[in-house]
């Protein structure tokens, strides 16, 4: 049986996206359980408040990186290897729909552009920039994020946001089948919705009605807590899942049932 407190101890991890809800979730997580962890996010304020509010400093960096950016990863991943001596685990949760229109006649081609861009092709650069690095510790373990929205219709969300998070799991299943003989693992998880501390205002000030029908698609019919997703991002992460690759892992209450 695996000791929680110490699965992930000298692991060294990188959180894209972790200055935000989910990715702060997981980093702190994985701190607890003995990892090291960097963090990649376009947002150094959030990146700085959450260093100094994360235990083991000594345990966590962040960078200023765009994941958009082929060189921005790069440089950031050169970073984390020279601090911390390798990459075991990726989590690439940077993304989401960014603000943008969820209306077709709404969405213009910079929308697009953005959501497809930081979600599928910064999903790519950043499993492009770490595989080798996994290579020369004899493998690793990569969790990408999908959405329900990428695997159902979400009526939060829209085609762009769509189109990219199934398209994060076409990535995921054929790196997943490229670096498997590699001993690197690639799965998804792909959530539903999950009140970080942006979505929960906008929760609350939903009308009691609309809160009811969200929670009537729920067969569990609750909001889930931030570890419920948390928990299932680690086990793909950990050696408890060295069986399971090119997967993706619905963390709905039921809301969407894979057939
Ligand atoms: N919260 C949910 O209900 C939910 C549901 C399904 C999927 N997801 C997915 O989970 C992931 C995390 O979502 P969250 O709710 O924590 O969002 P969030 O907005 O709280 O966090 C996203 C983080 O990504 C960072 N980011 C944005 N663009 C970036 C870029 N180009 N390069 C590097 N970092 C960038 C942001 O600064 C932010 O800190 C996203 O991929 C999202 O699509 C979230």
């Amino acid at each position: 049986m695996t000791n929680r407190s110490t699965r992930f101890t000298d692991r060294v991890v990188i959180v894209t996206g972790g200055a935000g809800g989910l990715g702060g979730a997981i980093t702190t997580a994985f701190l607890v359980e003995g990892a090291r962890v960097a963090i990649f996010d376009t947002n150094p304020d959030a990146i700085d408040r959450a260093l100094t509010e994360l235990a083991r400093p000594e345990a966590v960096m962040g960078a200023d990186v765009d994941v958009r950016s082929r060189d921005s990863v790069t440089a950031g991943v050169a970073e984390v290897v020279a601090a911390f001596g390798g990459v075991d685990i990726l989590i690439a949760a940077a993304g989401g729909s960014l603000g943008t229109p969820r209306d077709i006649d709404d969405i213009e081609p910079e929308h697009l552009d953005l959501v497809i861009d930081v979600n599928i092709k910064g999903t790519f650069n950043c499993a492009q920039a770490v595989v080798p690095h996994m290579k020369a510790r004899g493998g690793g373990a990569i969790v990408n994020f999908s959405s329900i929205g990428g695997r159902s219709t979400s009526p939060v969300t829209g085609i762009p946001y769509a189109a990219a998070k199934a398209g994060v799991l076409g990535l995921t299943r054929r790196l997943a089948r490229e670096v498997g003989p590699d001993n690197i693992r690639v799965n998804a998880i792909a959530p539903g919705l999950f009140l970080t501390g942006r979505l929960q205002g906008m929760f609350d000030e939903m009308a009691a009605k609309d809160r009811d029908e969200v929670l009537d698609a729920i067969p569990l019919h609750r909001m889930p807590e931030l570890r419920e997703c948390v928990e299932p991002v680690l086990f793909l992460a950990s050696d408890e899942s060295s069986y399971i690759t090119g997967a993706v892992l619905d963390v709905n209450g039921g809301r969407f049932m894979a057939g």
